[in-house]
């Protein structure tokens, strides 16, 4: 059996042995790129996203971080997924048919098998599905759904074997929901983050909510770095006051297009300027190679979209291809045409 095959199986986590003369993370690079390149839901371009095998081929493409979204089984334990409906992004449906359900959530009716509903050796027994229906589904039911302690771990894992340092991104989905339903994602977000060692502001690590309420809390509780996710309708006037509780916000790549509406204007710096201004990081979401996601004007070429927000000033990039990301940072720090 593979690594890769043995790290997405259902069960307690492999850990391969840590090869004689290997790195330890103090010395490990900790240079990382700058615009950074964040592996979006690991590699959904090309695997089931939220899966370790997606994590880790994000890195192996040479993502600087990985982005796994949270969410929570009925007996308290983190998962990665986009969202704690599991029917769109997993088998669920078939091994557990008679468990749809519907809930009210945020004010909305929506129906489904929800993460809350499931103990973990539950969503164990699922398989990770690709989302898009505009992608392949070879990868299909391959891969378990990995709690965030495996993620972790994985990172530790790939630090080893890479020797340079590799972030962690997390989303708290919900929070507000769960709390309400006495399932709160903070607790155990920071606990097992403080058991891998992320504590401190420089860790390479930042956590991100839509909710304000969530990162407000956040702030009280860790040094480790939060960025507040907007919504392109919804950009706050006062990026100051975000700086009281934020290190950064990360927006929707339409938020910095002068012409957002027809989506072939220019990407604008003047945002990531005041964001700067306000001592605020800019990280943008989402980048993705199919042209049915690129303004007209790139003609299906998503490097050539990259470069346009590097030239803007961003930060950094959420992107379903990390591979691609890499490739535009690269050729935009060589000075090479494409
Ligand atoms: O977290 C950045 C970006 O991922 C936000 O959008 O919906 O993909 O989680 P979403
Ligand atoms: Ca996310």
């Amino acid at each position: 059996m593979s690594f890769l095959l043995l790290l997405a199986c259902a069960g307690p986590p492999v850990t391969p042995a840590t090869p004689v003369g290997s790195p330890s993370t103090a010395e490990l690079s900790t240079s990382f790129g700058h615009p950074l390149i964040i592996g979006h839901r690991g590699a959904p371009g090309y695997l089931p996203e939220h899966t370790l095998a997606g994590y880790q081929r994000a890195v192996e493409m040479g993502a600087d971080y990985i982005e796994p979204d949270l969410v929570i089984t009925r007996d308290g334990h983190l998962v990665a997924r986009h969202e704690h409906e599991l029917g769109g992004s997993t088998n669920v449906a078939e091994v557990f048919p008679d468990r749809r359900t519907t809930r009210v959530i945020e004010g909305r009716s929506v129906s489904g098998w929800f993460s809350e509903d499931f103990s973990l050796a539950e969503v164990k027994s699922l398989r990770a599905r690709q989302v898009l229906d505009t992608r392949s589904s070879e990868h299909d039911d391959l891969y378990a759904i990995p709690t965030f302690q495996e993620v972790l771990d994985l990172v530790k894992t790939l630090e080893v074997q890479s020797g340079r340092r590799i972030g962690v991104y997390p989303e708290t989905k919900h929070p507000g929901y769960f709390d309400e339903i006495g399932l709160s994602l903070e607790e155990p977000l920071l606990e097992q983050l403080t058991d891998h060692g992320y504590q401190s502001a420089d860790a390479p690590v930042f956590i991100q909510s839509f909710e304000e309420a969530n990162l407000r809390e956040l702030d009280k509780k860790t040094n480790l770095r939060l960025v507040q996710l907007l919504r392109p309708g919804d950009l706050p006037k006062d990026l100051a006051s975000v700086a009281t509780y934020a290190d950064g916000i990360g927006i929707h790549k339409s938020s910095l297009l002068t012409e957002a509406v027809s989506g072939v204007g220019a990407v604008s710096p003047e945002l990531v300027n005041e964001a700067h201004a306000a001592g605020l990081l800019v990280h943008v979401y989402t980048f993705r190679d199919e042209p049915r996601y690129l303004a007209s004007s790139y003609a299906g070429d998503p490097v050539a979209e990259l470069k346009d927000y590097f030239d803007a000033g961003v930060d950094g990039v959420f992107s379903d291809f990390s591979d691609t990301a890499v490739r535009a940072r690269s050729q935009r720090e060589s000075g090479a045409e494409p």
